[in-house]
């Protein structure tokens, strides 16, 4: 994809539906017993993986254009996937997936793509076989990654050493099937949405600070739920209209979940003009209207303990840092590493490619700015959010930026091009 420096951009916009709070309204909707409706579920390759898994173990799935309609196999009505579950890029899918797949009577094995394979499972292998889920995988932490059956899963206390809501869901999945109840405690919190919606389909699920518990489960109810906007896929535009200058953009239906609004408060931190408007709440999580306006931007820094608020922001707000006065350093995000692509490498040497004075570091990143960025030829690493945050980069940049390998931008937001021509005046 070619981009090319634009004066302004303007307008109102909507951003496809939450990733992770679709993926787990398939999955619940799955287990449930009853006909669930998912409205404004989000249309990407990632979500397909789990829909296409739920489907492969016998789970009627009807979807049209807005909305899916799914009639639950019941918490214990999964049938054997019989060949191999496909998860493609989604980490998502496979690690929540797993914690599933360990409490059911048949065995299943998961593959994914090439970086879907190269990202750790040992993280998910752990607690599950403290469980007694008996599981190979190769090299006992990455994908294929095969689960035998097993009878009773038993419940257990587990200290997550990554504040990862991949892992914590993981377990809670697992904890629906395990006798006695399941805890599991993280060192810093992560995205809530599994918790939430737990209690909404029925689950007996509390929370206690860092730590949360389900216990064994006989049966989940139906549902209907309405997915809000992506922040994540939000954050682009935000950033977008805070650097291109003379720009005023609203985003509406942004899911503003207190454990994924760090971007937010980042960006305000630097100086960023953002009006939330419309604030209310949507089957269970809040929602608001975005207004950003083009803003000077002064540097800042921040750590871990924010990280897993902002953890999938972080490219973009890098590109943000850039175009601010001053150092801003990020530390405690070496989770970055293990995402679709080894993200501190692919964002700083993509954008210091463009001009950009970016420091690699072992767990974040040094950047001096404010840099005049310059149109050149980069690479998404097969990464959506790299290949989003570089077009953004490439709407400021002088002359003409190319992406290479900008297709994966369907893992979560089919339509950014088409939105991002909308708004570029
Ligand atoms: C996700 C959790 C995050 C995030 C990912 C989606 C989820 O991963 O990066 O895009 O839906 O639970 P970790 O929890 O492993 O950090």
């Amino acid at each position: 994809m070619k981009v090319n420096k634009v004066s302004k951009i303007n307008g109102i916009i909507t951003v496809p539906a939450d990733k992770s709070i679709t993926h787990r309204a398939i999955m619940l909707s799955s287990l449930a017993t009853g006909k669930s409706y998912i409205n404004n579920y989000l249309k990407s390759d990632d979500c397909l993986m789990t829909m296409n898994a739920f489907k492969q173990m016998g789970v009627n799935i009807e979807q049209t254009e807005d909305s899916l309609t799914i009639i639950g196999a019941g918490i214990n009505g999964l049938k054997n996937p019989v060949k191999e579950i496909y998860a493609g890029n989604s980490g998502t899918t496979t690690r929540l997936l797993s914690g599933v797949l360990a409490g059911q009577k048949f065995s299943s094995t998961i593959t994914g793509d090439a970086s879907l394979s190269k990202r750790p499972m040992k993280r998910v292998i752990e607690p599950l076989s403290l469980m007694g889920a008996n599981i190979t995988a190769k090299e006992n932490n990455f994908l294929p990654m095969t689960i035998l059956p097993k009878e009773n899963l038993k419940a257990i206390s587990y200290t997550s050493p990554v504040a990862s809501a991949q892992v914590k869901s993981c377990i809670l999945f697992a904890g629906l099937y395990a006798d006695g109840t399941t805890t599991v405690t993280e060192p810093i919190k992560s995205r809530d949405h599994s918790e939430r919606m737990f209690k909404t389909f029925g689950a007996d699920i509390s929370v206690d600070g860092l730590s949360v518990s389900v216990k064994k489960c006989n049966e989940l109810y139906a549902q209907e739920v309405t997915v809000p906007c992506d922040i994540s896929s939000a954050a682009f535009f935000i950033v977008a209209g805070l650097i291109v200058p003379n720009s005023n953009i609203k985003i509406l239906n942004v899911n503003i979940n207190k454990t994924r609004d760090g971007i937010l408060t980042v960006l305000k931190s630097m100086g960023a003009d953002i009006v939330l408007d419309n604030v209310r709440t949507v089957s269970g999580e809040d929602v608001a209207d975005i207004e950003i306006k083009t803003s000077r931007l002064n540097s800042t820094s921040f750590g871990k303990e924010i990280v897993p608020s902002l953890i999938d922001e972080i490219p973009i707000i890098v590109l943000a840092a850039t175009q601010a006065e001053g150092q801003t350093v990020i530390s405690g995000a070496k989770e970055l590493k293990v995402k679709e692509s080894d993200r501190i490498h692919s964002v700083a040497s993509q954008l210091n490619k463009m001009g950009a004075d970016i420091k690699e570091t072992d767990d974040g990143f040094i950047i001096n700015g404010p840099t005049k960025l310059k149109g050149a030829t980069v690479d998404s690493f097969d990464d959506h959010r790299i290949a989003m945050m570089l077009s953004i980069a490439g709407l400021i940049a002088e002359g003409e930026t190319e992406i290479l390998n900008s297709d994966c931008v369907k893992i979560s937001f089919a339509n950014f091009y088409e939105v991002l021509k909308k708004i570029c005046k």
